[in-house]
């Protein structure tokens, strides 16, 4: 069974995946408003931002009371409603969706939370597969760094508090993301990333970024495919372009 739906629609998907300080946000921000800049719709997509499970996981967090199962099961629930409301939608409308984090995200954690790796696999069959797929590889004291100069305190989760990992949580971080880039480096064979060094300065990385999208999009990228139509539907063109 292969792993993920192919994408059947007129628009593209594009994912970042990484570990937290990794500069995922950083660069897809900077790529999506260099595609809107050439005309292209662009949308954004967060994980776990589905209204519908978000305060469930809150909640079900601050208790603890989810097994690592039953976590990976909620991620998978808001993924689900995040995917048939808001990806799909503007895959079809041609918009190129821009993901911040995807289904390997689950492959990563909820694997080092002790779920087995092809039960999550098979938990997201159902996922469309992206068109592109950037893995931002970078060091752990690099990230960490670049988390404690951003803001002052490591959150809870981030640093897999909850697993009784260490009672330090710089240490419990260092554990469990750790672990994360073990997953993440023995998928990028399994699921085609494209590596990005993450250490190099931020305009390397972009301008790595521009040239893999226009190898892979080179001609719908020329033929305007997914460009917002100059007229006739210019409503749709606004809701995607937000
Ligand atoms: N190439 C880079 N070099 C130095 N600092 C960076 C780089 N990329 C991102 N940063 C900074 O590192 C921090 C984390 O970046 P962010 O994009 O939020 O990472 P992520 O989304 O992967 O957690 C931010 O303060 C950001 O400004
Ligand atoms: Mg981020």
């Amino acid at each position: 069974m292969p792993l993920f739906a192919a994408n059947r629609y007129k628009g593209k998907l594009i994912v970042v995946e990484g570990i937290d300080g990794s500069g995922k946000s950083t660069q897809i921000s900077l790529l999506s408003q260099w595609l809107r800049s050439k005309g292209i719709a662009v949308a954004f997509s967060e994980w776990n931002s589905s209204p519908l499970v978000r305060e469930t996981t809150r909640r079900g967090k601050k208790k603890e009371m989810f097994t690592p199962s039953t976590f990976s099961l909620i991620h998978a629930t808001d993924f689900a409603d995040r995917l048939e409301r808001y990806i799909v939608p503007l895959m079809k409308a041609g918009a190129v969706v821009c993901a911040d984090r995807y289904a390997y995200t689950a492959f990563g954690r909820d694997v080092v939370r002790g779920v087995s790796r092809s039960w999550v696999r098979n938990l997201y069959r159902f996922a469309v597969r992206p068109n592109v797929a950037f893995y931002f590889r970078v060091p752990l004291d690099v990230a960490l760094g670049r988390i404690l100069g951003g803001r002052d305190a490591i959150k809870y989760y981030e640093a897999g508090m909850d697993l009784g990992l260490s009672r330090d949580i710089e240490e419990s971080f260092r554990i469990f993301q750790g672990r994360i880039i073990d997953e993440y480096e023995a998928m990028i064979p399994e699921m085609g990333f494209h590596v990005i060094d993450a250490t190099g300065s931020i305009e390397d990385q972009q301008e790595q970024m521009r040239q893999i999208v226009i190898a892979e999009f080179g001609e719908s990228l020329a033929t305007g495919v997914l460009h917002v139509k100059e007229s006739g539907n210019a409503e749709t063109g606004a809701s995607i372009l937000r």
